[in-house]
């Protein structure tokens, strides 16, 4: 092949928090990497996405030296209110469960990880074109892709495709081998990004019979909320206005004072899906993150998932190089799954009990509610809530 040829130890592709968090993680514990972007630094650094991270995660972004900025912005919250049939009520997780989740903007953690890997970890490759991995099951596996309109190849020991649902690295799982499990869902998320105060110390989840509202936040000046909407809807029917009176109508008379309005920074509508794909490997390819799996965000489960890939993921490659010893590597899929299919379970049951599917006058939505009046009423209920909303231990 002409072009030019590199060679690495792990050739990750994608440069989203799974990704880079792995190459960060390797480098502390003497592993090399490359990554391949297809995108520039700025569209990464740009995309809006979720913010609520498990105490886990913290911990990872804590061993990984880039928790600093974290700790002085982050906001630690001891528990959730969640708002139904005019009922407000509050999961204690600290009291539930002793531990805590931080709200910090995965926009944030993704700037944390570009920085530290570019003050001298190693090498991004932004702008990678056609990245495409070869011999994945060999154990010379190589990535080839195209830069400034020539071509490249990175040998690799190992490749970990990290390039979320859109990437390759999924369909270099043979189709035979590979199970797809899917949940698409009957409505998205339209969401509003304005820099007011949040109308609360704490997230709220709300139920309506309208549907799903969500009051969320990325700092005391910067807040983000959530409501349920058609997939049909165009978000330039949706005017800041009408937003605002949505929100305040299905968080009730006690919230709606407390909501500071403001004109949107960034407003979009997302699609909401449950999926999972296994296996998560195959020979020296390793899926983790959004390309093996994707949670409806009513869970606050995405970038925890992506981050427990990665500790599984570097421990596993860590003992291969420490100590030749490739067990962990070859259990690496099933050890992964077990904890993706709980928190695929957490987030689709939160999303079952808090959306509105049906009439409010159907069975359905009569079981929704009494759902959440066991769980406003039972510490059983609250507990078990609270210990996956925190984070399930690795
Ligand atoms: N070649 C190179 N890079 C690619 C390719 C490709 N063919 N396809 C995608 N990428 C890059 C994307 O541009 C993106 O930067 O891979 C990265 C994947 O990042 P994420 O989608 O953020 O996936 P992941 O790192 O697994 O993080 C999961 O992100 O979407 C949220 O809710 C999700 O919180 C979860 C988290
Ligand atoms: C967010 O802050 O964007 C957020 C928080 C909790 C969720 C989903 C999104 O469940």
């Amino acid at each position: 092949m002409a072009g030019v040829r590199e060679r690495t130890q792990v050739g990750i592709i994608g440069a989203g928090p799974g990704g880079l968090l792995l190459a960060r993680l390797l480098k502390i514990h003497g592993v090399d990497s490359v990554i391949l972007e297809a995108r520039t630094r700025d569209y990464v650094e740009s995309r809006i996405r979720a913010g609520v991270l498990e105490q886990g995660t913290v911990s990872l972004l804590e061993e990984a030296g880039v928790a600093d900025r974290l700790h002085r912005e982050g906001l630690v919250h001891d528990g959730v209110e969640i708002a139904a049939d005019g009922r407000r009520f509050r999961i204690d997780f600290r009291d539930l469960t002793g531990k805590t989740v931080t709200v910090y903007g995965q926009t944030e953690v993704t700037k944390d990880l570009i920085a530290a890997r570019l003050a001298g970890d190693g090498a991004i490759v932004w702008e990678a074109a056609d990245v495409t991995p070869h011999d994945v099951d060999s154990d010379r596996p190589r990535l080839t892709y195209r830069l400034a309109g020539r071509e490249h190849e990175l040998q690799c020991d190992f490749i970990a495709g990290c390039d979320g649902y859109h990437g390759v690295s999924r369909n270099c799982v043979p189709s035979f081998l590979r199970q797809e499990f899917e949940r698409v869902y009957p409505f998205g998320w339209l969401g509003i990004l304005a820099d007011v105060p949040p109308c609360s110390d704490e997230l709220i989840y709300a139920r309506h019979e309208d549907g799903f509202a969500l009051a969320s936040m990325r700092s005391r000046t910067r807040s983000r909320y959530y409501i349920q909407c058609s997939l049909d809807d165009d978000i330039a029917e949706w005017s800041d206005e009408r937003i605002w009176a949505e929100l305040k109508r299905r968080f009730g008379p006690e919230v709606a004072p407390h909501i500071v309005t403001g004109p949107s920074i960034e407003k979009s509508i997302a699609p909401l899906r449950s999926f999972v794909s296994t296996p998560m490997q195959h020979g020296r390819l390793f899926l983790a993150g959004d390309s093996a799996h994707i949670v409806p965000p009513t869970g606050a489960k995405g970038l925890n998932l992506a981050a427990s890939d990665v500790h599984y993921l570097c421990r596993a490659l860590v003992a291969h190089y420490r100590r030749g010893d490739d067990r962990l590597l070859g259990s690496y899929g099933e050890t992964a799954l077990a904890r993706v299919w709980k928190a695929e379970r957490f987030s689709w049951w939160m999303t079952s009990m808090l959306h509105k599917f049906h009439d409010e006058a159907s069975f359905e939505a009569q079981m929704q509610r009494a759902e959440l009046a066991y769980l406003a009423d039972s510490r059983a209920a609250q507990t078990a809530l609270a210990e996956n909303y925190v984070g399930l231990p690795f």
